[in-house]
Formats: C-alpha cells, sequence, structure tokens
C-alpha cells in the first residue's frame, strides 16, 4: 500500500483526477439504476451540478449547507465551487470545439418576484444565466414557454419538457436543465461496415440493431475487481472524439454477465483506475447505434442524496429574492445522446458480419449486450453525460427498405 501511495505522488502529473463531483455523480447513477429496470439510462451529472450551482447562489441556511455536502464541495472553501463549475463549464464551451453542446440551464420563476441585483450579475457572472420569468398561474402556457425555451436552447433536440400538470397555482420557482451533445469521433466508423446484428438484452431477448464496426488506436484495458462478483474480467474501450477533449468511455462485462452484475462496483475512485489504466492500442470494435434520452424528475433523486430542503417550506433561498418565501417545485433534467459512425446518413450494409474469431490480432470489444459507458472531459476530468445502453437503436429485419439502403 505503501509503495502504491509512494508511486502515485511521483505519477501525478501524468494522472486523471476524478473531478469533485463524481462521488455525485455515481450515486445519482445508483438512483436511477435502481428506478430504472431495464431502461437505458442517460443524464447529465455536470448539468445537473451546475443546476445546484445556480440553487446555491440564492440559498442560504440549511439549503445552501445540504447541495454543498451532497455534491461534494465541503472540502471546498464556501464560493469556491461557482469558480469550479464555471471552469468545467468554460472547458466545454472552448469556440474551436470539434463537438457542439448545448447546455439549457435556467431558474424559471413568477413574475412579478422583485430579485436581488447581486444574485442576478452572479448568476450572469458564473453560469452566463438569466432568471426567466413566467407567470406559473396559466399553467399551459407556461409548460409552452418554458418548452418553447429548452428546445431553443438545445437545437431543437430537447422538446416537451414539461406539460402543464407539472405546475400548481402555488409554483413560484421551477428548474430546468436540458443538456445536447454531438461529437465526431476522432477515428470514425465508415458506414459501409456497419451492419444488422443481434444484441442480446439482459433479460435474454434479443433484437436486431445496426452494429457499426471498425479497426483503430484506440485507449482500451481489461480489469476485474479481483471477486466473481462483477463477473470475473471486464473490458473498458475509450473512444475520443475529435480534438481529443472529450471522449466516451465504454465498460463492457462479458456476453454471459448481465450489466447488473457489474453496476454495483462502479465507485468513484474506479472511474478514475480505468482512465490511468487504459492503454493506447490497436483494438477491433464492435458497438451499436443508439440513441438514449431520459427524463428525469430531479427532485425525487436529489431528495433520495440528501438534498432536501430546497424543496419543502423551510427552503431558504433567500438570497435570490426577500420579498417572497420561495422554495423550489419541480426539478427536471432531459438529456439526450446519439451515438452514429458519425454523420452519414444511409449508406448502411445489410447482412451479418461474417465473424472470423481465430483470424483476430487485436483485442475484441464486441459491445452486442448492454454496457456502461460516460463521456468525460479528458483535461478536466468533468463527466458530461453517464448511462448505460440496455437497448441499442432496434431495427425491423423485415424492413426490405432497409436492405436497399
Ligand atoms: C478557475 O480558473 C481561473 C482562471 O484560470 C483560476 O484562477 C481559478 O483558480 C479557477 N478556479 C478553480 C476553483 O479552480
Ligand atoms: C432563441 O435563442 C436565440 C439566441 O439565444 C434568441 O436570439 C431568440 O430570440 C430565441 N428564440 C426564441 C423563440 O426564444
Amino acid at each position: 500500500f505503501l509503495i502504491f501511495l509512494f508511486l502515485s505522488i511521483h505519477c501525478i502529473p501524468a494522472l486523471f483526477h476524478s473531478d469533485t463531483t463524481s462521488e455525485f455523480s455515481v450515486r445519482l447513477y445508483q438512483r436511477l439504476q435502481a428506478a430504472g429496470g431495464q431502461d437505458n439510462i442517460i443524464f447529465s451529472p455536470l448539468s445537473v451540478a451546475v443546476a445546484l450551482g445556480m440553487v446555491e447562489l440564492g440559498a442560504r441556511g440549511a439549503s445552501l449547507e445540504e447541495i454543498r455536502q451532497a455534491v461534494g464541495f465541503s472540502h471546498l472553501l464556501p464560493g469556491v465551487e461557482f469558480s469550479l463549475l464555471q471552469n468545467l463549464t468554460a472547458a466545454l464551451l472552448d469556440d474551436d470545439s470539434h463537438y457542439v453542446i448545448r447546455f439549457a440551464n435556467s431558474l424559471f420563476l413568477q413574475e412579478d418576484v422583485t430579485f436581488n441585483p447581486e444574485f442576478l450579475h452572479l448568476m450572469k457572472k458564473y453560469f452566463r444565466a438569466d432568471v426567466e420569468t413566467v407567470d406559473f398561474s396559466e399553467s399551459s402556457a407556461v409548460a409552452e414557454q418554458i418548452n418553447k425555451w429548452v428546445e431553443n436552447h438545445t437545437d431543437s433536440k430537447i422538446r416537451a419538457l414539461l406539460s402543464a400538470d407539472d405546475f400548481s397555482s402555488v409554483t413560484r420557482l421551477t428548474l430546468v436543465n436540458a443538456v445536447y451533445f454531438r461529437g465526431s469521433w476522432k477515428n470514425q466508423f465508415r458506414p459501409e461496415n456497419t451492419r444488422t446484428f443481434s444484441f442480446s438484452r439482459d433479460d435474454g431477448s434479443e433484437v436486431q440493431t445496426l452494429m457499426m464496426y471498425q479497426q483503430g488506436d484506440f485507449y482500451y484495458g481489461e480489469f476485474s475487481d479481483g471477486s466473481q462478483e462483477a463477473g470475473g474480467v471486464y473490458q473498458v474501450l475509450e473512444m475520443p472524439y475529435e480534438g481529443e477533449d472529450m471522449s466516451m468511455m465504454i465498460v463492457l462485462p462479458r456476453q454471459e454477465v448481465p450489466l447488473a452484475s457489474l453496476e454495483p462496483i462502479i465507485k468513484a475512485p474506479l472511474l478514475e483506475e480505468w482512465a490511468n489504466n487504459v492503454k493506447r492500442q490497436k483494438v477491433e470494435i464492435y458497438l451499436p447505434r443508439f440513441k438514449v434520452e431520459q427524463k428525469i424528475d430531479l427532485k425525487d433523486t436529489l431528495q433520495e442524496l440528501g438534498i432536501k430542503n430546497i424543496f419543502t417550506n423551510n427552503a431558504d433561498l433567500s438570497a435570490m429574492t426577500d420579498v417572497e418565501d420561495l422554495y423550489i417545485g419541480k426539478a427536471v433534467q432531459k438529456a439526450y445522446l446519439e451515438v452514429t459512425e458519425e454523420g452519414a446518413e444511409g449508406a448502411v450494409g445489410s447482412g451479418m458480419i461474417a465473424l472470423t474469431r481465430t483470424l483476430v490480432l487485436y483485442p475484441q470489444v464486441m459491445a452486442d449486450h448492454p454496457f456502461f459507458f460516460i463521456i468525460r472531459n479528458r483535461r478536466t476530468g468533468s463527466i458530461l453525460f453517464m448511462g448505460r445502453v440496455m437497448t441499442p437503436e432496434i431495427i425491423d429485419p423485415n424492413d426490405h427498405a432497409f436492405d436497399s439502403m
């Protein structure tokens, strides 16, 4: 143990350090996993942290402390988290980046409430965010207005986030949080190598999907938690997006091992271990196309992680406004992610890939069964997305229009 510590200290400049919110990210995942049955999962830990940062700016007392505690900011000097969140977001929004990322975070507040100018100033400074105002008593109109706003901030990828039922006459404050990402792989898949392929779900059923294929240089490693709990050895593949700042890490158990037996071992330090131990090498990859989308009621989920006060009558959001007793009535996140060969529409082959396992010279990552993934910023360690694919894009094998493509 001592030797390991010694080595770590000497290797620090080369090591990836998980960002402050990794622990929070993993706890959120475990919550969603517990509630998620056999569904795909996608959420944005960074975006949740940013949204909570916006609330924290307006919070005091227990409302503020619970957020700091749960998100993992309590070791920082008070207020440093805002600068941290600002920096993590700025690192994603570089103008010369090769990817598209859309964050739409806003607090929607009741019209006619007067906000503390200092709060509005800090919202702009740290989050480049305006506070939007709406009239919650008009629930249909308000849903439409918020949905329009979100749509407009996510290249129309996220629609119909809220409905009239989400509001009542006493709603004063709603936290809205949407995120959309589209990156180009550094090593793209050639669409002509994509084939229909069988994907085995954890419940034993099979679906037909479009399997992308390539051989190339990626970061790859094989890991084991030393017990049989996670089904023994599992694979970790890191695929950078163009520009190499962002990457997707895929964690795949062995074929016969359900993802559910790997999920419990996922912990923040493990994310760091994966990132630091994958090695650049030639890998043969079979990855299904997928599109994951999820709407999360953050109110329920965050309460389970200890952030309760801001949702009750005892909330102290007095740094936002001192004229009204505010609490958060609704908090939602919707995330959307699409993984393709990159851009190329159509031109998809049909028929099975002829498997020639005996000729394989490189490690093979065959994602024809459920896997876990994260998309992170490799410089800052911040996690833009975390999720799992239980069911990829399903195609109908009898669809002959597809055969002729
Ligand atoms: C954010 O970035 C600025 C400028 O690079 C730096 O001075 C500051 O210390 C950073 N804040 C945190 C919390 O890392
Ligand atoms: C959409 O966003 C742009 C830029 O933020 C803004 O100029 C425009 O007015 C918005 N449109 C709607 C319909 O909200």
